[in-house]
Parts: structure tokens; C-alpha cells; sequence
């Protein structure tokens, strides 16, 4: 158990790639942190530079309160998991996850006072390869080779190698990242079960914010090598701090309206695609609390958020089909709002009759809306969530496009649901 925290930690390689920039984070003892972003943006630099694989440019990482930038990564008491674990392949099982025990020396005070540096027992290294066997479920395979395994097997052992160590962090890079999709969800799960049995402080990264949401305590969303957001996977999900961490964390991600937010009163409504919608409840309040003015906004709104509408409601957007992407409880409707944007919409299944589904074709005219509390505002220009960032007033209060009418060839008696 430990905690660890990084300060204005920043990484340069060579002369001036920067890939970690003024990197700050305080994570609690037995805390599970999930760092997530695209591919280069710095996960793996800054894990590595906690276990002291890679040297820190500026800044300080301490483990437990103590600063450990100069420590080797052997005197750092932390065990890692790579992506690409090699085992030895001419070890059993047993010998794969005992290997580190039998090199490591442990101190012993003697009776006169002075520190030994000796050899794990064999009856100790038994004890702690057999419990963490039991732990990770692999008891029935210590005897075997690692080919006589299978992936997930193989993936149980890499982690097991690394759980005897019984270090104070556990730092994990991409662990599952070479298994099949059905294998990956299965030692998902197990990851969240095996996180309870070994009460440790865990640094897991993944490119899959899903893996991120479902195993974070808290989530460092990173890009470019700048933390975007740090929060709870409920946190980052329903207030994204910005429209790059809107549109990463969920799946399928977040839709992107163009459109106009008008102040009335204290009282909010968007006018988007020739639909008018209010925008009630608790995020008219903080739009109001936070005083933000009529102006211009990129409108954010979640797929499963959207649902289909009949013509005559005011706050209806007309669409045309591309694509119905039918996942059997749920179905993706890939349509065309009359601005051009790209929307996709998720709608359960069940809600509808065999002929009604049939009927949501690529082709088909259907009407879309959401309530104003599943909507989220951002910052044209900055492209900051401007329910929690201020920022100085652009525009003028735009054109009330609710006027305007539907895209002309959208205006036909189709039949809708
Ligand atoms: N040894 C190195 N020398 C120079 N640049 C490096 C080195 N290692 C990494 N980089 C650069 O640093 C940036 C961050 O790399 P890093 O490996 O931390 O990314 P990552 O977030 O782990 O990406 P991925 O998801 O692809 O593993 C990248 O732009 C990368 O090209
Ligand atoms: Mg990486």
C-alpha cells in the first residue's frame, strides 16, 4: 500500500520531443487510476518513469511520501505488467511466477543489531506462488509450460509473476490489450474482482475507455501529453471538461450539433436544425448560475440520449437514414441532419414492432430529438464545457434560428415514428 504523486512531472526526449508536459496527480493508497488517451499522447512514458524505467525530465515522483526520481526501479518497490509479457517458455508455471522470489533478498535484523540482506525460503516463495495462484484461478496449471496455455491462462500468470512481488503499486501497461474481444471483457471482470483480493494502489493504462470506465476509480484522460481531466468515470462522463474528452469517453461518442443557445429571463433555449428545444432542469440552472449569454455553442448530445419523434413536435430535427446498424437489443442509426452533420442515434430494439424496424432503412426520413437536460455546451473557439469553464463573451446573441424551416427536401409526408 502507498500513495503516489507526481509534480510538474514533464519528460523530453532527446532535444525537444515533449511527450509529457507538467504532468500533476495525487493517487490515494489502494486507489485504482486508469490513464486513458490515443495512441502517443504519454500514458506509457509517465508509468514508466514511476516505475523508474525512464528518467524524469523536471519535476518530482514520490512513492509513499518519499521522492524516489533517483531511486533505481528495483528499490521503488513497485511490479509491473507489459503488454507483451514473456515467459519463459522452458519454465513451468511455477517457476515463471517464482522466478523473481528466488533472486530477491529481503533485509533480516540479526541479534546484534546489524541488517542481512538473505534469500527468500523455499517454504515462502511456495507460500506466495501458491496464493496468488488460488487468487488469479490457475492453481491446476503450476506444473505446466506456457504454451500448454491458453492466452488468458498466459495473461493470469504475467500478472501473477508480478502479485508475489507484493509491492506497494501495482503498474499495469495495456495488460489485456493482446487477448481477443470476448477473452479481454472476461479478464476485465476478473481485474475488478482481483483489484478487491490484492488491496494494493494500482496504475493501469489502456487506449479503451471502456476498460477505463469500468475499472478506474479515477480516470486521467490525457492528450498530446497534457492531462485533459481528472475525475470519477461518472464524473468524466457527465461533465466532460471539454469537447476532446466528451467525445472519447462513450461509445458510440458523443454527437456534435452546431447550434444557437438564447437567454431569456434567466430562462435557456437551443435552437438547433430548425428545432427548438429548452433547456430545463438542472442545466438551465448552471447555465443561469454561471450567467452565461446568448451565443453561439457546439451542442453536445449522447447517442443513447436521442430518440425518435413524430413531425409535429417543436423540438423535432428531420434526418435522413445512412446507415441502420442493427446490434440486435439496440440498434445504431447512422442519420444526416439537415446542417450535414453526422449523427448516430442508439435506440433500444424493443421499443419497436417487427414492421417499424423494418421501416428504418438507409433512405428512410425519420424526426429526432433529446430533452435539454442531456445536452452539453461548449466553447466554439476554446472548446471548453461552458457549464465549468467562464470564458469572455464572443458573439452577440445569434439569429433565433428556431425560425428557420427544415431542410426543404426533408418536407414531405413521409411517414414517421
Ligand atoms: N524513446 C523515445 N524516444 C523518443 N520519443 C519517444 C520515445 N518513447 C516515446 N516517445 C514519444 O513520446 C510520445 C509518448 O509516447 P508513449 O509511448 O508514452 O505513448 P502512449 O500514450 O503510451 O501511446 P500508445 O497507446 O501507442 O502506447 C510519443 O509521441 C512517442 O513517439
Ligand atoms: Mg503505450
Amino acid at each position: 500500500m502507498a500513495t503516489v504523486k507526481l509534480t510538474n512531472v514533464k519528460k523530453i526526449y532527446g532535444k525537444n520531443t515533449v511527450a509529457v508536459h507538467d504532468f500533476n496527480l495525487e493517487i490515494a493508497d489502494k486507489e485504482f487510476i486508469v490513464f486513458v488517451g490515443p495512441s502517443g499522447c504519454g500514458k506509457s512514458t509517465t508509468l514508466r518513469m514511476i516505475a523508474g524505467l525512464e528518467e524524469i525530465s523536471e519535476g518530482t515522483i514520490e512513492i509513499d511520501g518519499r521522492i524516489v526520481n533517483d531511486l533505481q526501479p528495483k528499490d521503488r518497490d513497485i511490479a509491473m505488467v507489459f503488454q507483451n509479457y514473456a515467459l519463459y517458455p522452458h519454465l513451468t508455471v511455477f517457476e515463471n511466477m517464482a522466478f523473481a522470489l528466488r533472486l530477491k533478498k529481503s533485509p533480516v535484523t540479526d541479534e546484534n543489531g546489524k541488517t542481512k540482506y538473505v534469500k527468500l525460503s523455499n517454504d515462502e516463495i511456495y507460500k506466495r506462488v501458491t496464493e496468488a495462484a488460488e487468487i488469479l484461478g490457475i492453481s491446476d496449471y503450476l506444473l505446466r509450460r506456457p504454451r500448454e496455455l491458453s492466452g488468458g491462462q498466459r495473461q493470469r500468470v504475467a500478472i501473477g509473476r508480478a502479485m508475489v512481488r507484493d509491492s506497494q503499486v501495482f503498474l499495469m501497461d495495456e495488460p489485456l490489450s493482446n487477448l481477443d474481444a470476448k477473452l479481454r471483457n472476461q479478464m476485465r471482470a476478473e481485474l475488478i474482482l482481483l483489484r478487491k483480493k490484492i488491496d494494493t494502489t494500482f496504475v493501469y493504462v489502456t487506449h479503451d475507455q471502456t476498460e477505463a470506465m469500468t475499472l478506474g476509480d479515477r480516470i486521467v484522460i490525457m492528450k498530446d501529453g497534457f492531462i485533459q481531466q481528472v475525475g470519477t468515470p461518472t464524473e468524466v462522463f457527465e461533465m466532460p471538461e471539454n469537447l476532446f474528452v466528451a467525445e472519447f469517453i462513450g461509445a458510440p461518442k458523443m454527437n456534435i450539433f452546431h447550434a444557437n443557445l438564447n437567454e431569456e429571463n434567466g430562462s435557456y433555449r437551443v435552437s438547433v436544425c430548425g428545432a427548438d428545444i429548452p433547456v430545463d432542469g438542472e442545466k438551465g440552472e448552471m447555465l443561469r448560475a454561471r450567467g452565461v449569454p446568448s451565443r453561439e455553442v457546439i451542442l453536445g448530445v449522447r447517442p443513447e440520449h436521442i430518440t425518435l419523434t413524430s413531425r409535429n413536435n417543436p423540438a423535432a430535427i428531420p434526418c435522413v437514414i445512412q446507415v441502420n446498424e442493427m446490434m440486435g437489443s439496440e440498434m445504431h442509426l447512422h442519420v444526416l441532419s439537415p446542417e450535414g452533420e453526422e449523427i448516430i442515434v442508439r435506440v433500444p430494439t424493443v421499443q419497436f414492432t417487427a414492421q417499424q424496424v423494418a421501416s428504418l432503412v438507409a433512405g428512410a426520413k425519420i424526426f429526432i430529438t433529446f430533452r435539454g437536460k442531456v445536452m452539453h455546451f461548449f466553447s466554439p473557439s476554446s472548446e471548453f464545457n461552458l457549464l465549468t469553464h467562464d470564458e469572455p463573451e464572443e458573439n452577440e446573441a445569434t439569429e433565433d434560428a428556431a425560425s428557420e424551416e427544415p431542410a426543404a427536401e426533408l418536407e414531405n409526408k413521409e411517414e414517421t415514428l
